[in-house]
């Protein structure tokens, strides 16, 4: 059985590029990377030397992976806001016990599709109910039958890309569409030395600097845009301040972009911020959840790099 929410995103796009770009500091949401050719770059981000994240978070996963799904419980609705490719859910998918029904949520279909057709072959008895929807929208978690709790799985700290006051607001309409006992199983990228957070966003083989432009040749192509993305420059910095990791495009020149005949004028050197990546310590994330959630468990690396929480809604 498969379950579609279409919804019309390039409307919605449109309507947020051009207020990005009108902004004082220009900005583009980074929830736009993903189309297929977005989704195979991150793809390959994930594989690089520099970026830790995913291979910490796989190594927590799979150290503890008995803990985590014990915690979970039998007859679970297992939700990913985000699904990707779904490579750390398979870790889960595999060593579940008595799963329910698995729905993952992907603003990028045909991306999902092709992860859902894999995902059937490798696991027949699985239930796999695909929603194409942008996860920071509200959404229905589909009413089935026989589930004992509901499980939201939100890995690969991608709670980050919201900045720390939206991450709350974000928490809380999860928290509002979960029931008591409810849980959410969440990936968190630690505070750490700044050297290695910047060198995993500025790999020596320049895959995020194709991956931040990447949203340019998204626009050209889905709004008929007309960016040369060879008079941008990738560039990400750690902010202090804000304990986040910003991307950037930096304009190498002066310039005027037209969006639907729309212009939109660059002074040299300008940037568009394309996304944030938060970074919580321990202490911080527990505030950040405080009063919604209760922390069951903490697992991370022996780093201490990356951090996975199993949070039950109070
Ligand atoms: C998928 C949002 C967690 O912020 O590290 C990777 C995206 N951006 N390299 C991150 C990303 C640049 C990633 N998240």
């Amino acid at each position: 059985m498969f379950l579609y929410q279409f919804e019309d995103l390039r409307s919605a796009m449109l309507e947020d590029a051009t207020a990005g770009l009108s902004r004082d500091q220009k900005s583009l949401s980074s929830k736009y990377f993903y189309d297929k050719r977005g989704s195979e770059l991150f793809e390959a981000i994930c594989e690089l030397d520099e970026y830790y994240l995913t291979r910490s978070e796989i190594k927590i996963m799979e150290r503890h992976i008995r803990e985590i799904c014990s915690s979970l419980g039998k007859r679970c609705l297992l939700v990913e806001l985000g699904s990707g490719s779904s490579s750390k859910t398979r870790l889960l998918l595999k060593n579940m016990d008595d799963l329910t029904a698995y729905v993952p949520v992907d603003i990028s279909g045909k991306f999902l599709q092709q992860t859902v057709n894999e995902l059937e072959k490798e696991y027949p008895a699985l239930k796999v109910m695909p929603v194409v929807r942008d996860y920071t929208q509200p959404f229905d978690i589909p009413d089935i039958p026989d589930v004992r709790r509901t499980v939201l799985y939100f890995p690969g700290s991608t709670i980050g890309n919201f900045p720390k006051a939206q991450a709350r607001a974000f928490l809380e309409r999860l928290c509002s569409i979960l029931s008591v006992g409810d849980g959410l199983l969440i990936g968190v990228d630690a505070l750490k030395d700044v050297s290695v957070l910047e060198a995993a966003y500025n790999d020596s083989q320049g895959i995020t600097a194709a991956f931040n432009k990447n949203i340019l040749i998204r626009l050209n192509k889905e709004l008929e845009a007309n960016f040369d993305i060879n008079r941008f420059t990738h560039k990400a910095w750690f902010n202090s301040e804000e304990k986040r990791i910003e991307m950037h495009l930096i304009s190498d020149t002066e310039q005027t972009v037209t969006i639907r005949d729309m212009p939109f004028h660059f002074r040299e050197g300008e940037t568009i911020h394309t996304e944030n990546s938060c970074k919580y310590s321990d202490e911080d994330f527990r505030s950040l959840v405080a009063g919604l959630f209760e922390i069951e468990h903490m697992w991370m690396d022996s780093s201490a790099f990356f951090y996975v929480y199993y949070l039950r809604k109070r």
